[in-house]
C-alpha cells in the first residue's frame, strides 16, 4: 500500500505501479463510452465547476474513472473514495492519482474502519457537491457534521438504496439540501439495474465459482429492476428461474414473465443457486440454510451485504473454508455445507468488474449532468428529491442512440395535431 507517497497528492490506494495497467483497462472502456466523452468535451471547455468541491463516492472501475476525469475536466476541485470495501479495481485508483492527478482513497478488501476512515477523509475535503452511491458519505455528512452543511449545494445518488435512505432522511426532516435522483432516471435504471446487474451478476457468479448454470435451479430474491434483469440472464443461460418477492404487483410480473414465485421458505430446499437482489435485511435466514441442499450456493448483489444472514451462518458453521477466490465453504453441523459468494457484498463487483461500459455511459452521464444541474441552480433549489429532467434523460438516449448509429422515427405534423387534441375519437 502507498500512502501519500506522490508530492502534494494525498492518496491511499494498494499499489501505484498498477497505474499503467489501470490506464489501459480505462482506455478500453472508454471505447464503450461515447456520451460522457461528449460531456467531457464540453465541460472542458465550458468549466461549469470551476471553484467546486465534490466528493464521489462510488465503487471505483474503469467507468467511475471516466466520471471523475470528466468532472475534473470540467474545473472540479474533487476526490474519489470507494463505495464498497470490494468493489474497488487497485489499478483504476493507482492510475487516476498517478496519471490524472485525482486523490483517490480505495483499496479493494479495505476493512470496515479503513472504508469510514475515507468517508471522514472525504468530507474533510468540504464538499459542495456529493456524488454519493448508496448514501453513506450523505448520512455521515447529517450525522455527524452539522457544521458542514451550509457548504452544501447538493447530493446526487446513484443507487435504489441510497434513494430509499435519502427518502428516509426527508421523512424524518433532516435533508437540508436538493437530491438528484439519478437511479430513477429512464436512462439510467432501464439500462443499469436491468442489462447492467443482470450480466454483471452472472459474470460474477462464473468467476467465482466456474458453475454451468443450465439446468441450475436458482432463487432470485427481489423483482425489481435488479432483479428482472438477473432473472431474465440466467433463464437466457439455462437456469430454471424461481423469483421470490413482498409486493404482490411484482409477484404477478414475474408470473407473467414465465417464472415460478413462491415463498423462500418454499424455494429453499428446491435450489443450487440464490441471489438477493432485495435492497432488504435478512432476506435469507438460519431457518433457510437449514433445509437448503447440499452444496448450494449463495450470493448478494444488492447494495450492502446485509440481504443474507452470515453472522447467524457463521455461528452455526463448525468450519470456514476459502474455496477459491471470493468463494467460502460453511460447514454445518447436519454435515452438509452453504457457499457463499464474495462474503455476500455486491458479487457483481466482488468477483466481475460491474455493470459493462455501455450502460454505465448512461449511467455516469446522469451523474454529470446532475452535478451540472445542481450548480446552474444553487441557492434555488428547496431541501428535496429531484427527478433527472425529463429533457435531459432523452437528450442522453439520443446521443447514445446516434453512437450506436440508430436512427429513430420523428413525428409527422398530422401525428403532432393528433395527439395534442381530443376531438377525433371512434
Ligand atoms: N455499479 C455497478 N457497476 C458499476 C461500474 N462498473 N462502475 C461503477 N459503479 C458501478
Amino acid at each position: 500500500m502507498t500512502a501519500t507517497a506522490a508530492p502534494q497528492l494525498k492518496h491511499e490506494v494498494k499499489d501505484l505501479a498498477l497505474a499503467p495497467l489501470g490506464n489501459q483497462r480505462i482506455e478500453w472502456a472508454g471505447r464503450e463510452m461515447p456520451v460522457l466523452k461528449q460531456i467531457r468535451d464540453r465541460f472542458a471547455k465550458e468549466k461549469p465547476f470551476e471553484g467546486i468541491r465534490i466528493v464521489a463516492c462510488c465503487h471505483v472501475t474503469t467507468e467511475t474513472a471516466h466520471l471523475a476525469i470528466a468532472l475534473k475536466a470540467g474545473g472540479a476541485d474533487s476526490i474519489l473514495i470507494a463505495s464498497n470495501p470490494l468493489s474497488t479495481q487497485d489499478d483504476v485508483a493507482a492510475c487516476l492519482v498517478a496519471d490524472y492527478g485525482i486523490p483517490v482513497f480505495a483499496i479493494k478488501g479495505e476493512d470496515s474502519e479503513t472504508y469510514n476512515r475515507h468517508v471522514q477523509i472525504a468530507l474533510d475535503h468540504r464538499p459542495n457537491i456529493i456524488i454519493d452511491d448508496g448514501s453513506d458519505v450523505v448520512a455521515t455528512l447529517v450525522k455527524e457534521r452539522k457544521e458542514q452543511l451550509s457548504d452544501i449545494i447538493g447530493t446526487t445518488e446513484e443507487t435504489t438504496t441510497g434513494i430509499v435512505r435519502l427518502r428516509a432522511m426527508l421523512n424524518d426532516g433532516v435533508l437540508s439540501f436538493p437530491a438528484m435522483n439519478v437511479n430513477d432516471a429512464d436512462t439510467k435504471h432501464f439500462f443499469d439495474n436491468r442489462y447492467g446487474t443482470g450480466q454483471s451478476t452472472l459474470d460474477g457468479i462464473i468467476r467465482a465459482t466456474n458453475v454451468l448454470l443450465a439446468g441450475k435451479t436458482t432463487v432470485v430474491a427481489g423483482y425489481g429492476w435488479c432483479g428482472k434483469g438477473t432473472a431474465m440472464r440466467a433463464r437466457g443461460l439455462g437456469a430454471n428461474v424461481i423469483v421470490t418477492e413482498i409486493d404482490p404487483i411484482k409477484a404477478i410480473e414475474a408470473v407473467m414473465d414465465g417464472f415460478r414465485v413462491m415463498p423462500m421458505a418454499e424455494a429453499a430446499p428446491l435450489a443450487d443457486l440464490f441471489i438477493t437482489v432485495t435492497g432488504n435485511k435478512h432476506v435469507i435466514r438460519p431457518e433457510h440454510f437449514e433445509v437448503m441442499k447440499d452444496g448450494a450456493i449463495v450470493c448478494n448483489s444488492g447494495h450492502f451485504d446485509i440481504e443474507i444472514d452470515l453472522k447467524s451462518l457463521g455461528a452455526k458453521a463448525s468450519e470456514v473454508k476459502d474455496v477459491r477466490p471470493f468463494t467460502q465453504q460453511y460447514k454445518l453441523p447436519s454435515g452438509k455445507s452453504v457457499v457463499v459468494l464474495g462474503e455476500g457484498r455486491l458479487i457483481n463487483l466482488a468477483a466481475a468488474e460491474g455493470h459493462p461500459s455501455a450502460v454505465m455511459d448512461m449511467s455516469f452521464a446522469n451523474q454529470a449532468l446532475g452535478c451540472e444541474y445542481l450548480v446552474k441552480n444553487t441557492g434555488k433549489l428547496e431541501p428535496g428529491l429531484y427527478s433527472i429532467p425529463a429533457e435531459v434523460d432523452k437528450d442522453i438516449a439520443r446521443l447514445k442512440l446516434q453512437a450506436m448509429g440508430i436512427q429513430i422515427d420523428t413525428l409527422t405534423a398530422e401525428q403532432v395535431e393528433y395527439i395534442n387534441s381530443w376531438t377525433s375519437g371512434t
